[in-house]
């Protein structure tokens, strides 16, 4: 199965430069590598959240689509589109956002850090907070967890945001675990006689789990870019660069604005520490940046280093931004490819929502009122069912888990997979009465009468 990467940037502004080298141009590299699928696109739903101006909305999300496709995205390779245009992410939004905890949406860092400025301003902590912004976590875990995707690449900022979409994931997988025969459980024990490290544990099953549990990509090497005054590079800071606004003339005008320290030409300056290098050495080539470093400490001048500057960002981008140009001028062309792009992702997005909303009992009649032909069979899908599985840490576990999908037991850390397959063999044998031995314990909320109960119909069932 390939990797899938994912990720968003909200649009409500226009890009910068730095946005270009951290997010546009290593998820474009990443994107023509073997073995990845990704998906590529504008949170136009996000945007909402921040910015109450339709025509800024619209006019950006236009913009951000523009310079994707001119930096060279392949949409034939990758799926790019509107998260507007893909009505299961909010669907999905809202199954998430029953089984989300408040507790835990207090925590999110956006939220909090508006209650923060509120306090410190005398104002409710509430002021000005809408459920938008409260939510933002849960619609970005949908964005996520939609298309099952595995790596996303995204800024320090944005990490915790990606745990809770792991968190919401492993609950819903919890609670609405597939229910699967436990004939196939037993499938999964190592073959007789394997040793444990040989087997490697059960098979990864993608049915097994519901959802992928994502994983934050902070790419750690990618230049952070600096602004103009050597503070990160940002919108709020006014110190941007800008990527195709203003032309080549407003790229030259942006770059004069460096702040460089007050050597005069021909004396030594260094170049470790300056913005300019390090705006430089996000383009150069490791020959060009040991040549630039060299020409500074030998006295070259700053306007003349801007100049140098300047040619090189221009190299790389003068033609994406005629591309870009040519795209403004026909939205319509930019148009039909995201509807193109809907169209793929809405492929992938139907199906695991379709599935999501009948894991949460959300069902057609019609599936539930036909009449069971093979009695045998449902009596069995009705028992409960002893799941085995590898956590992260490597470690072997099992649980047994009713029809409802409540978990009713569960098995402490196994170092191999054997012995957890023959506690659940002798658990499926001889019930209850190997509870007492057993490293388990019971789940929340249940009775040991229940308990015991469940592993008698399961015993009874095992012996025919
Ligand atoms: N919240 C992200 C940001 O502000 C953008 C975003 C929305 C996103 N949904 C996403 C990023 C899903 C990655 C995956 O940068």
């Amino acid at each position: 199965m390939n990797q899938r990467v994912l990720t968003g940037i909200t649009t409500t502004g226009t890009l910068h430069l730095g946005n270009y080298v951290g997010a546009i141009r290593p998820a474009i590299a990443a994107s023509r590598e073997a073995g990845v699928e990704s998906f590529f696109f504008m949170a136009d739903y996000h945007a909402l959240i921040k910015c109450d101006e339709p025509e800024r909305i619209n006019r950006s999300r236009l913009e951000i689509a523009a310079v994707w496709l001119a930096a060279g995205l392949d949409t034939s390779r990758v799926t790019f589109y509107r998260q507007s245009d893909i009505p299961e992410i909010p669907e999905l939004t809202w199954l998430l956002t029953c089984i989300t905890s408040k507790g835990q949406m207090n925590r999110a860092h956006a939220y909090k850090g508006a209650v923060d400025a509120n306090l410190a301003a005398g104002e409710d902590p509430d002021a000005g907070i809408t459920m938008g912004l409260y939510s933002y976590p849960i619609l970005m875990a949908a964005d996520i967890l939609i298309f099952n995707a595995h790596r996303v690449p995204v800024g320090k900022d944005q990490v915790q945001h990606i745990e809770m979409a792991r968190d919401v994931a492993q609950r819903f997988n919890h609670q609405f675990a597939k229910r699967r025969p436990h004939a196939d459980a037993q499938r999964r024990l190592p073959p007789e006689g394997a040793a444990d490290q040989a087997w490697g544990g059960p098979a990864p099953d993608q049915d097994e789990e519901f959802f992928v549990l994502p994983e934050a990509n902070v790419e750690e090497d990618v230049a952070l870019l600096p602004g103009l005054d050597g503070r990160k590079m940002s919108k709020s800071y006014d110190n941007s660069i800008p990527l195709f606004e203003g032309g080549s003339k407003g790229l030259k005008e942006a770059i004069a604005r460096i702040v460089t320290d007050s050597r005069l030409p021909g004396e030594a300056k260094e170049p470790e520490g300056q913005a300019l290098v390090t705006i430089y050495d996000a383009f150069a080539t490791p020959q060009q940046r040991a040549d630039f470093r060299a020409a500074l400490r030998a006295g070259l001048a700053w306007g003349e280093a801007k100049q140098q500057l300047f040619e090189l960002i221009e190299a790389e981008i003068a033609p994406m931004r005629a591309r870009y140009d040519a795209l403004m001028a026909h939205p319509e062309r930019i148009e039909e490819i995201l509807q193109q792009g809907a169209e793929k992702a809405r492929a992938i997005a139907g199906p695991l929502l379709a599935r999501a909303r009948e894991a949460v009992g959300l069902r057609r009649f019609t599936a539930v009122a036909a009449p069971a032909v093979d009695t045998a069979k449902a009596t069995k899908a009705a028992l409960p069912v002893f799941k085995q599985y590898r956590e992260a840490d490597g470690q072997f576990y099992f649980k047994l888990v009713s029809a409802e999908g409540q978990v009713l037991l569960q098995s402490a850390a196994f170092a191999g997979g054997r012995d957890a397959g023959q506690w659940v063999s002798r658990l499926k044998r001889e019930g209850a009465a190997a509870l007492a031995e057993a490293p388990v314990q019971r789940g929340e909320g249940v009775d040991e009468a229940s308990l015991a109960a469940a592993l008698q119909a399961l015993a009874e069932a095992e012996a025919g």
